[in-house]
Order: structure tokens, then sequence, then C-alpha cells
């Protein structure tokens, strides 16, 4: 059997330049080695959108637009939408005896976002466990193998403790999976201050016309010491450089304006072109694909209800195994 990878996102906005490098890219370059599982995570998306869930549904066909334009392959990966696999809620059931609040309140991300999303004392039970439920994500796929962001690593140690939780009790069913960390795990915004993220307005998205692209590339923040061109400017940090070394497929043109950037010969403006035309030449192939499955939605619907059967095929061997274990399968 070849081995799984299970990824997600939640849907709540479309996808940026950011999902793109810090997982989308993996996702995109091992479906061909292992087999797939992109899952849609609405009931996650929830946890923190219960009052409009409209926010949250309507952006299922767009991530999944999203998914098929920037080059998941249906025919060899299944795009999977979380709430349609019961199986998932079931196991979290289980995993949640498995884990103690304490250690709930400890995961950093669930930390950091409680803290943006100001809950404070009405802090959702559903929202404060979600961990455990990205643990049943995670295990009823039996990935082995999970391509995140920096951000998700609490969510894999979390996942990691509970299947040896539950092996060490019941035994040995689950699969510990490992996180694959791609090599920018966090991609900077267009302020050049905090990670890539909608909420911040600082985002390309894989879904924005040209000139809109623009627009963003020019507006970008560079080295706010450097008011000439002719004035010796900064690689490190710079968000119009991270971007060159992600997106443009010219080495010897990036080392090449990182050299005069540095000794004060390149304007910011020159640099931004060719970062627009590098971020262009990567967005045309994606425009075109979203454009043809835009045309089919029933295309697009069925893909999603086969990937979806796909997942729940395997999700409930695994939920069968789990309470064979656990001595609760009784007929
Ligand atoms: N928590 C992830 C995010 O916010 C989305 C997600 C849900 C996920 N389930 C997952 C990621 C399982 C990896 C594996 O982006």
């Amino acid at each position: 059997m070849r081995k799984r990878i299970l990824t997600g996102d939640r849907p709540t906005g479309p996808l940026h330049l950011g999902h793109y490098v810090g997982s989308l890219k993996a996702r995109i370059d091992l479906q061909k080695e292992y087999d797939t599982f992109v899952l849609i995570a609405d009931v996650q998306a929830l946890t923190d959108n219960f009052e409009n869930p409209e926010k949250v549904t309507s952006n299922v066909y767009e991530v999944a637009l999203d998914y098929l334009s920037v080059g998941i392959d249906p025919s060899i990966s299944s795009i999977v939408i979380q709430s349609m696999i019961p199986e998932i809620a079931e196991l979290t059931v289980y995993y949640l005896n498995l884990v103690t609040v304490n250690r709930l309140r400890q995961n950093p991300t669930v930390k950091t976002e409680t803290k943006e999303k100001g809950f404070g004392e009405s802090l959702p039970a559903g929202f404060f466990m979600y961990p455990v439920s990205q643990a049943a994500d995670i295990t009823a796929f039996g990935a082995e193998c999970v391509p995140v962001g920096e951000e998700q690593l609490p969510m894999i140690e979390q996942t990691r403790d509970i299947v040896r939780r539950f092996n060490a009790l019941y035994g040995k069913v689950l699969k510990e999976p490992k996180a694959l960390l791609s090599p920018i795990s966090r991609l900077v915004g267009t302020d050049g201050k905090q990670k890539m993220s909608k909420s911040l307005g600082n985002a390309i998205y894989l879904s924005d016309d040209s000139e809109t692209v623009r627009k963003k590339i020019m507006k970008m923040y560079t080295d706010p010491k450097r008011i000439h061109a002719t004035d010796p400017g900064r690689i490190k940090g710079n968000p119009v450089f991270i971007y060159h070394d992600a997106f443009n497929t010219d080495k010897d043109e990036v080392n090449d304006f990182k050299k005069r950037y540095k000794q004060g010969k390149v304007g910011d403006v020159e640099v931004k072109e060719s970062l627009f035309n590098s971020i262009e030449l990567f967005l045309k192939p994606i425009r075109e694909r979203r454009n043809e499955y835009k045309k089919n939605k029933k295309v697009v619907e069925k893909i999603l209800r086969e990937g979806t059967d796909m997942g729940r095929e395997v999700a409930s061997k695994t939920l069968k195994d789990v309470k064979k274990a656990m001595g609760i399968a009784y007929w």
C-alpha cells in the first residue's frame, strides 16, 4: 500500500501565495508518490465562524477551485469535504478522553488565535479543542506525512501524543504522522511585517487578476530606510526579495538584483516590475485552469463528491479498527 498524505485548509477565504509556498506546493509535488487527501476543513472553520456559517459554506467551492487550478490533480488526489465524513467527528469524541484540558491550553497556535479573535471569557469549547479534531482528520486517513506551515506544528505534535496514548492503551492501531515542513514555511505579507493572511489585508491571492497583482506589488513594502535608488539597500527581511527567491525561476537575475540593490544600483521599480512578471508567469496557468473549471461547476461537484466518497471509505475503515481496539464494536 502506498503511503498517505493529508493536508487541509479552513475554507474561510481564497487561498494565497502563503498557502502555496507553505504547503500547496508540497502537495502538488508529492501527489504522484503518495495517496493524497486534501481536506476542505469546514467543520474546523465553523469553530470560529458558527455565527455566520455562510462565510464557510460559500468558500468550500472557492477553495476547491483554488486546489484544482493550482494543480491538485483529481485523477490522483482526493479532495474531501470534512463535514461529509461523520467518522471524523466520532473519532474526535474518543480522542477527547486522551487529552487533558491543560495540554490543550498550552497549544501555542490555539493560544495565539484565541487572542487574535478576542474570545476572552467566551472561548467556545469547540474552538478550544479543534487540535483534537485535527488529530482525528489526520489519523482517519492514516496519514503518515502532513505537509504544513510552521504554525501547524503544534497540531502534529498533539496528534502524535494522541496516537501514542491510544496505541499504548488499546493496541497498535493508529499511525504516528510526521510533519513535512516546507523550505519557506511562513511567507511574509506584502506589508513586510507579519505573515501573509487574509485578515491582515497583506495577501496576494491565487485568484487575483493581473491588475490587482500589479497594484499589490507596486505598493509593496521594501527597505524603509532606502529613499533613493542610489542608497544601498537591505536584502534581508525585504519581502520583495523573499518573493523573488520564491517565485522568480531565473536565479541569475535574482542574484544580479540583490548585488545591485546592495550597492544602490537598481531602483525598487525595476525589481518590482521583474517580480510582477515572475508572479504573473506563475499565476497565468492557474488562472486559465480556474476559468475552465469555473465553466464546469458540475465537474467540480463531481470531483468533490468522488473525493469525499473515497475519503469516507478510508475513514470508516479506521473508525472500525478504532472501535474494535477499544472493545466497543458490539456487532
Ligand atoms: N488547521 C489547518 C489550518 O488552519 C487546516 C487543517 C484542518 C489541517 N485539518 C487538517 C491541516 C489536517 C493539516 C492536516 O490551515
